[in-house]
């Protein structure tokens, strides 16, 4: 009965499935990054280095730093890429943890304490946009301060 026999194999192809999940330990790891790679590589690469738009950042070996200074933690989810995507805020926290720890692990700090949803979900109500450019600039005069005394 070729019917039957459809069933039986998608059935033991969905257990298979099923035992294999949890297996994988990397599996959420690889959700986060296909996420980033739909979401966000358009703009900024799979590499974090950005689309040769001048207008898009660096972040290899640096956006790690706005974890470690004062107000960086805001500007990291109210970037407008990050607040308006249209992304549960549980899959942004993942995201944007992975994205730190990938392109710039060395540059976090040593207390840094990964976002979660409830963090992001508060920081993402307010979207920087006419004062990005200031507040980033004051940003990065923090982040030369840190990088002379660490
Ligand atoms: C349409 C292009 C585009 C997309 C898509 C995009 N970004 Fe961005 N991103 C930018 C630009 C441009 C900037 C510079 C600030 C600005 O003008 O918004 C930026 C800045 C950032 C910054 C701040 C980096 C710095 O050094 O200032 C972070 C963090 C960031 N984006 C993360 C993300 C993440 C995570 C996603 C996916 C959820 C994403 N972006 C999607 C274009 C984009």
């Amino acid at each position: 009965m070729p019917n039957r026999f459809r069933v039986r194999s998608l059935a033991t192809l969905g257990i298979a499935l099923l035992m294999w999940l949890p297996l994988a330990s990397h599996a959420n790891d690889a959700q986060t990054k296909m996420k980033y790679t739909l979401f966000c590589s358009g703009c900024h690469t799979a590499d974090g280095r950005g689309s040769g738009d001048p207008r898009i950042p660096d972040m290899r070996n640096y956006v790690g730093y706005f974890a470690a200074v004062e107000g960086g933690r805001e500007f990291l989810i109210q970037v407008p890429g990050v607040s308006t995507a249209p992304l549960k805020s549980k899959e942004l926290a993942q995201i944007v943890n992975w994205m730190l720890r990938t392109f710039s692990a060395d540059q976090l700090p040593d207390d840094f304490k990964p976002f979660d949803e409830q963090e992001v979900e508060r920081l993402r109500q307010y979207v920087l946009r006419s004062e990005l450019g200031d507040t980033r600039k004051a940003l990065v005069t923090r982040i030369e301060e840190y990088k002379k005394n660490n």
